[in-house]
């Protein structure tokens, strides 16, 4: 797990490197202030903290030795309440703010060293953007809006609305082209702004608060439409949200900010089940007990695999699983395969699904509550679900656990109102 603390101040933890990394943020600082450079950062390297700095200076430390990684493709998630700082990161990317100390990365280049028209063609090619307040003109028609971008830079208006067509068809409203934004429901008024975004085909996708004003329901429906249209695509995208919910909803990794700086940056599953603080036990805390959400609900068909299957068999029948459990004449799971070890014993000759199987997997029972699981889940296995003899009747994915605790969205925002506003 890669997690940053932010005790000392004075020393810069680098963010372990990622493969296929496209943005990274080294050691950055961003105070806000008449002297942005001056004893406010001094204070600010030494690990005095943000109402400290602020009440000796009288400037704001809007982001206090940031260090991140991200890999072309990811969702990586900034999440942390009102003035942690998520915006202040996410405008270091395009540079809407100069850094008062540290370096941006995007794709093997220097942010900071952009300027003038160099810096607007880098923004323009390289990332689309969606706020929570998104400007879309009323008077003019979807399709319009959605190629603004494309317009200012001049593309013709056939491969405009080509293009605008396309990024439409991603989020559903190709159907919708001509009509006036101002007709819209604020849904998907924000499927457009999301369209817009995508309509120039940028490697990244910058997103602050692009949900959060919208009603659960059709919250829900735009997550599930964004991990869809990543799917296909493979943006980078920087997810900013104060909604723990919606973080490990989205997320591949999440990052944590308190007081402009990273407590935590790691996967749901691991925020879940090693947060590596106080304040992130307190969020996921919550989360725990109000989970009282049994195994059957959430379990799906076992789909075992016939222990004399041969590997090769078990291997097929595996597709897009992580691992498929192999149950004895009885039904009872004897072992598990997983994608890997079976691929793995495949690929040196074996044909003995036997001897690729493991016997440490992790069972439980339908009327167990998901919050007993979660360890097992950071596993990233199924689960066994049996019954009172011992028999497979279902199994549990790590992916649907996390899901489901999604789900309790009123439950963490109350949680938020009552401890931290
Ligand atoms: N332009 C600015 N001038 C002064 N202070 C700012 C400015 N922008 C942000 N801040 C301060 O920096 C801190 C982080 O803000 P922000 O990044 O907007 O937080 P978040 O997006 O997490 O709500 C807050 O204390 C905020 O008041
Ligand atoms: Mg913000």
């Amino acid at each position: 797990m890669s997690n940053f603390t932010s005790t000392n101040g004075s020393s810069t933890k680098q963010a372990s490197p990622v493969d296929n990394e496209i943005i990274r943020l080294d050691g950055v600082y961003k105070i806000f202030g008449a002297q942005p450079r001056g004893r406010a950062y001094e204070l600010a390297k030494a690990g005095v903290g943000k109402n400290e700095v602020q009440a000796q200076t009288g400037h704001v430390m809007g982001l206090h030795d940031v260090n991140f990684s991200v890999p072309q493709g990811e969702i990586f998630v900034v999440m942390g309440l009102s003035g942690s700082g998520k915006s202040t990161a996410i405008r270091t990317v395009n540079k809407l703010h100069p850094v008062t100390a540290g370096e941006v990365w995007v794709d093997g280049v220097n942010v900071q060293d952009l300027n003038g028209p160099s810096l607007q063609a880098f923004r323009r090619e390289k990332m689309g953007m969606v706020f929570q307040h998104f400007a879309l003109f009323p008077h003019r028609n979807v399709i319009d809006n959605v190629g603004y971008g494309l317009k200012v830079q001049k593309v013709p208006r056939r491969e405009r609305d080509k293009q605008s067509m396309r990024a439409l068809a991603l989020v559903g409203l190709e159907a919708y082209a001509q009509n006036a934004v101002s007709e819209l429901s604020g849904g998907m008024q924000q499927r457009i702004g999301l369209a817009r975004a995508l309509a120039s085909d940028p490697d990244i996708l910058l997103m602050d608060e692009a949900f959060s004003a919208l009603d659960p329901l059709i919250r829900r429906q735009m997550q599930d439409e964004l991990m869809e249209i990543q799917n296909e695509l493979r943006k980078t995208i920087l997810f900013i949200t104060h909604d723990l919910n919606e973080a490990l909803r989205v997320g591949n990794r999440v990052c944590i900010m308190k007081d402009g700086a990273v407590v935590q940056i790691g996967t749901p599953e691991e925020i879940l089940t090693q947060p590596a603080t106080g304040y992130v036990a307190e969020f996921v805390q919550d989360v725990d007990q109000g989970r009282v959400i049994q195994v059957r609900e959430v379990m799906v068909e076992a789909k075992p695999i016939p222990h004399d299957s041969t590997l090769d068999d078990a291997i097929s029948a595996l597709t897009g699983r992580a691992g498929a459990f192999c149950c004895d004449n009885a039904g009872k799971p004897i072992g598990m395969i997983t994608t890997e070890d079976g691929i793995r014993a495949a690929g040196v000759g074996s044909t003995d699904l036997a001897k690729a199987m493991r016997e440490d997997f992790d069972v439980t029972t339908a009327d167990a509550t998901l919050n007993e699981l979660y360890a097992p889940a950071g596993r990233g296995l199924p689960i066994a679900v049996v019954d009172d003899n011992g028999v497979l009747i279902g199994r549990l994915e790590p992916r649907d656990i996390m899901e489901e605790m999604g789900r309790v969205e009123n439950l963490i925002d109350g949680f938020e109102r009552e401890v931290f506003m």
